[in-house]
């Protein structure tokens, strides 16, 4: 028998397992497929669907002029994926107090809560935060980062923990609430922090999706709501445990009341994901949508319940640890 006979059936043995797994993973590439091409606002009008509200709290100095947002909105920067972590080096916390930052040279026409649900991912949240800063704080808003962490083992409630953390900014006077997941960063420069008159999905394309929209409904991620709208909707419901499913739920809601989900341009919507791994899928979400269809958006702002909060203001953030 030549000598090479074994390498060769090892070759044919490994072809009959490397074919099914190359087909598997090209079906795999084209049945995610999305929307490259999503509908959104024209790019020259975004000013006029902008919010411009701020927190009444929030001191004007009329020695100073009003802060402009064309700069940023016509910026043609972007950050590489591979200069995300840097970020982290290069971070002053110039300015920042209890996670919130007003601008020094103007008055701004926003103030927005970016609220945070987390749960052990110290590692990304080291990088999200001063990332987080150093993005926004070139923005000239009014901001404030709340981290709405839950603190025990049960299964993880994300609709409960952003109405938690609704609350909380709402009492604080914040009139624009962007729900933001841990593991997303910004890359264009231009995709600036502010609620729009409707809901705006704000992280339509990203990385790990091919940048491309997967579903028309698609919410998660980021999301730009005015506090007004989310009490209207009763917020999230509080009754998807594990992951996934709150959010299309939530889309559900808004639908039923006739909002319309607006969204910008792919090149000011794009964003990194950092890497982890994927938690076990609530298999019951389904379920649920379903039912609270049916019974209307009964649950959630109103059924906030937990066995104890507290709120702890930090330099960089403020922290909500919650026990479900
Ligand atoms: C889940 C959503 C999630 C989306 C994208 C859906 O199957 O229900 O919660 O945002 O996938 O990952």
């Amino acid at each position: 028998m030549p000598k090479w006979f074994p390498v060769q059936r090892f070759l044919q043995l490994k072809l009959t397992v490397w074919i099914p797994l190359c087909l598997i993973t090209i079906i795999q590439f084209f049945a995610a497929y999305g929307h490259y091409k999503y509908e959104h606002l024209p790019e020259e009008s975004l000013n006029k669907y902008l919010y411009k509200h701020v927190n009444p709290k929030l001191v004007m100095k009329k020695s100073k002029p009003d802060c402009k947002y064309e700069d940023t909105l016509h910026s043609t920067k972007s950050v590489h994926t591979w200069e995300v972590t840097n970020q982290k080096l290069n971070f002053i916390p110039k300015g920042i107090a209890n996670g919130s930052y007003t601008p020094e040279d103007c008055n701004p026409a926003f103030s927005v809560a970016i609220l945070v649900t987390y749960r052990n991912r110290q590692s990304q949240l080291d990088v999200f935060i001063p990332y987080m800063h150093n993005f926004l704080r070139k923005q000239n808003i009014h901001y404030k980062i709340y981290v709405i962490e839950q603190q025990d083992d049960k299964p993880w409630n994300k609709g409960l923990l952003y109405n938690i953390g609704a609350k909380q900014a709402i009492a604080e006077n914040f009139p624009c609430l962007i729900l933001h997941d841990v593991d997303l960063l910004p890359l264009d420069e231009n995709n600036l922090y502010a609620c729009l008159h409707q809901p705006r999905h704000m992280s339509a394309s990203i990385d790990k999706f091919r940048f491309v929209l997967i579903y028309e409904t698609l919410v998660g991620g980021v999301l730009a709501i005015t506090s007004d709208h989310y009490k209207q909707l009763n917020g999230f419901s509080n009754r998807f445990k594990g992951w996934g499913g709150e959010d299309d739920d939530f889309a559900g809601r808004m639908s039923a009341n006739q909002f319309v989900i607006l969204r910008f341009p792919q090149h000011m919507s794009r964003y990194t994901m950092l890497l982890h791994k994927q938690e076990a899928k609530n298999t019951a979400r389904y379920d649920i949508m379903t039912q609270n269809e049916k019974h209307g958006a009964k649950d959630g702002l109103n059924s906030v319940h937990f066995e104890s909060i507290s709120v702890k203001p930090q330099r960089l953030y403020t922290l909500i640890a919650v026990r479900v």
